[in-house]
């Protein structure tokens, strides 16, 4: 089995990036990513924290938006019209989940497609449907480069996802089926997951339950992507992936801590140039 290593491959990304942002940074271009945060839930405080640490790895200005929990629609709505408003901002992003009261189709959908570095807007999401994506979704697009940094190739192959979220499942198949995998999709209500999950050349697991994937689901060879983010019985970080069992049946694995969740960030930077390149050819 290889070990796919999210930090080796996060690096190269990142390193792509700073050099892109010295060129963007010359040429008179300030990216500025714009982190809304709404409550005080521990783990969207510690995924913000970090993506703004790895903002100023690779020489981002990150701004942060910390709002109380109760904080009306409407208040965070008008933090969004002056941020897409604002030139010196060239991304934003809102970290999910959002308080109850909040409605959080209402608010992606305020968020200018163009500064959308999540690519959670319809009209991002759109042009990731047909084919055509412009600002890519983070997460899946981070599983992507770690295939292509591995050599494989999903063309052909029987790709299964498991789980169907707008962040994660339904991107991921839409990029598995642009790279021409033929894709399943898998879920909650999925009758014998077993079955489907066994032909699986490519296995990418999202569901967020501790040692869901076990080694009988897992086809012999089969590369698994483990973008599960969960605590053990030991409060331990770890993924969907029972690893030790998988290790010995799979031919690449993604360990977590270590692998996706680092893609993930670093993928959000990229989007984080590209949308300041976006605006700077619309001549804003
Ligand atoms: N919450 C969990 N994952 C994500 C993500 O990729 N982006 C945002 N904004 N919130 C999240």
């Amino acid at each position: 089995m290889k070990r796919i290593d999210g930090r080796e491959i996060s690096e190269y990304i990142k390193t792509q990036v700073r050099a892109e942002v010295e060129t963007l940074k010359a040429g008179g271009v300030f990216p500025c990513l714009a982190v809304i945060i709404v409550g005080d839930d521990p783990a969207s405080r510690t995924y913000v924290n970090n993506k703004k640490k790895v903002c100023e790895q690779v020489g981002i200005r990150s701004l942060e938006f910390a709002l109380p929990a109760a904080t009306a629609q409407e208040d965070l709505l008008s933090l969004i019209r002056k941020l897409n408003a604002d030139d010196s901002v060239t991304g934003i992003l809102c970290q999910l989940p959002l308080p109850k009261t909040i409605e959080e189709k209402v608010v992606l959908n305020a968020i200018d497609p163009k500064k959308d570095v999540d690519a959670f807007h319809p009209v991002n999401v759109g042009h990731i449907m047909i084919g055509d994506p412009v600002l890519l979704p983070c997460t899946p697009a981070g599983v992507m480069e770690m295939l292509r940094y591995e050599g494989i190739d999903p063309s052909g192959k029987n790709c299964v996802v498991i789980g169907r979220s707008n962040i994660v499942g339904k991107p991921m198949a839409m990029l598995l089926m642009a790279a021409d995998g033929t894709v399943t999709v898998c879920h909650s209500k999925t009758v014998d997951l077993v079955s489907i999950t066994s032909q699986a050349d490519i296995l990418v697991s999202s569901v967020g339950k501790a040692k869901f994937v076990t080694a009988d689901m897992v086809k012999p060879g089969a590369v698994v992507i483990d973008v599960g983010m969960n605590r053990d019985e030991n409060g331990k970080l770890c993924g969907d992936v029972d690893f030790t069992a998988v290790q010995e049946k799979a031919g690449y694995l993604t360990p977590v801590p270590g692998g996706v969740g680092l893609m993930t960030v670093a993928m959000l930077m990229k989007n984080t140039v590209t949308a300041a390149k976006m605006q700077m050819t619309k001549g804003k």
